[in-house]
């Protein structure tokens, strides 16, 4: 089928490639000349496991090109659009500039019988919004959310848990020509949801408010720990074996960041609001708080390590991206540590497989080193953020007692065995763990 792919960031760029791969024709569309010329020439613009083989066969079979003409979309059957949807500048609320003017801009290429999906993540009720503007030129708008983690995101792509389409009554043909798009994930029996389109909005906000608030509740188990000597890992692995529960997205530690979950609950809270429901999420505003909290707790337990003062004492930080397998530094728990130990006179040094060009674009004031055993030589502490496996899986605490002045280690993810670490001499020091 043809297709065309408004918007190559994370979403679309993986979106346009995954449908290539399984034999649609694909046109994606971006107003960005830079990362249209890199994704022309099979090019990843930014770190995605499996992307750039993905893009180099899409691009070399002819199925998949890529434009910053807009007239390109006429033709395809369907057109995703997958712009992002950023935190408004002034509030809490998110920013639809793009959404719309991706709308405006592809109206006027469409034909009837189009249909246009829209995968932004975008406030409940955007969608019942623009559906009249869709409808005028003949074509049907869709929502069919995209629930793609960053470093799986081919994978999710290709194979998801569950496809979700939302539509106007009356459009069900819509949701079979998605079908059709998604044949081999279908024909793998993978559930696929027709539902309305405010529901097909409010699953993936929902969807990431529950796994921010998984993520906080173990945090905020993690305070609890903390004044009681109890040890929230052991905690969340008990309670984990219940099926009703389940282990992941208990990791306690620094919490979450990125793209996608500290702006969508907060996106999600203004609309509430706005719906005049804010009470019925105004959890999320704790979720929120128990969040951004954990990076103080990260910051003291640095500074209670290294005697009670950080001042030109040199802290080695251990990642900087947001999250493993990712280059994204957007909100990264990881790299706030950093700047705020920085800001309290450490000399640090940030090291990251693949994060540092992006965190030495926003935070220049910081020093980054790309190796890590170079970040670790001479310091007073160690602190691991993001637990990518050449820290947290292969530093072995002798290797680092080689390297370093200090025996001061903090562990923000709990990635580490606390006793080997203290085995090898070493001040460990956990996220809600004694
Ligand atoms: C998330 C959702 O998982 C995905 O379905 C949605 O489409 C986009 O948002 P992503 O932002 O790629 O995906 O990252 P995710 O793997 O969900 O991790 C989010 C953050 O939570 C990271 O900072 C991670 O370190 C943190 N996290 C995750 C924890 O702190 N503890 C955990 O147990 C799990």
């Amino acid at each position: 089928m043809r297709l065309s792919v408004i918007g190559c960031g994370y979403l679309g760029a993986v979106h346009a490639a995954a449908m290539a791969s399984i034999g649609h024709e694909v046109v994606g569309i971006d107003v960005d000349a830079d990362k249209v010329a890199a994704l022309s020439r099979g090019e990843a613009p930014f770190f995605e496991p499996g992307l750039p083989e993905f893009l180099r066969e899409g691009v070399a079979s002819g199925r998949l090109t890529f434009t910053t003409d807009m007239s390109a979309a006429a033709g395809a059957k369907v057109h995703f659009v997958g712009v992002g949807t950023p935190q408004q500048r002034d509030g809490y609320a998110a920013d639809l500039t793009y959404v719309n003017a991706a709308i405006d801009a592809l109206l006027p290429h469409l034909r009837p019988g189009d249909i246009v999906a829209g995968k932004s993540t975008v406030p409940v009720g955007t969608a019942a919004g623009l559906a009249p503007r869709v409808a005028e030129t003949g074509a049907t708008l869709v929502w069919n959310p995209e629930f793609l983690r960053e470093g799986f995101a081919v994978k999710d792509t290709i194979d998801p848990d569950r496809l979700v389409v939302g539509l106007t009554p009356g459009h069900e043909e819509a949701a079979d020509v998605l079908r059709e798009v998604y044949a081999p994930a279908v024909a793998k029996g993978t559930p696929f949801i027709v539902t309305d389109l405010a529901t097909a909005e409010l699953v993936k906000v929902a969807a990431n408010a529950f796994l921010a608030t998984k993520i906080s509740f173990i945090n905020a188990m993690a305070e609890i720990a903390e004044v009681t000597g109890a040890d929230v890992t052991q905690l969340a692995d008990a309670i984990g074996h219940d099926v009703r529960i389940g282990r992941r997205f208990l990791g306690a530690g620094i919490g979450f960041g990125g793209g996608c979950l500290p702006k969508d609950i907060r996106a999600f809270s203004a609309r509430a609001e706005e719906l005049g429901r804010g009470e019925s999420v105004a959890f999320l505003r704790q979720v929120d708080e128990i969040n951004l909290r954990r990076r103080d707790r990260a910051v003291l337990l640095v500074v209670e390590g290294l005697g009670g003062q950080v001042f030109e004492k040199k802290v080695a930080v251990l990642g900087a991206a947001f999250k493993p397998y990712s280059d994204d530094i957007r909100d990264s728990p990881a790299l706030d540590v950093a700047v705020r130990l920085h800001g309290l006179g450490a000399r640090v040094v940030v090291t990251d497989p693949e994060a540092l060009a992006n965190a030495a674009r926003v935070h220049p004031q910081l020093t980054y080193e790309a190796s890590r055993d170079e970040a670790i030589r001479d310091a007073d502490a160690i602190v691991l953020v993001t637990e990518w496996d050449e820290y947290r899986r292969e530093l072995s605490p002798e290797h680092a007692s080689s390297l370093t002045s200090g025996r001061v280690v903090v562990d923000g993810r709990n990635g580490w065995d606390a006793a080997a670490w203290r085995a090898a001499g070493w001040r460990y020091l956990g996220m809600g763990r004694p």
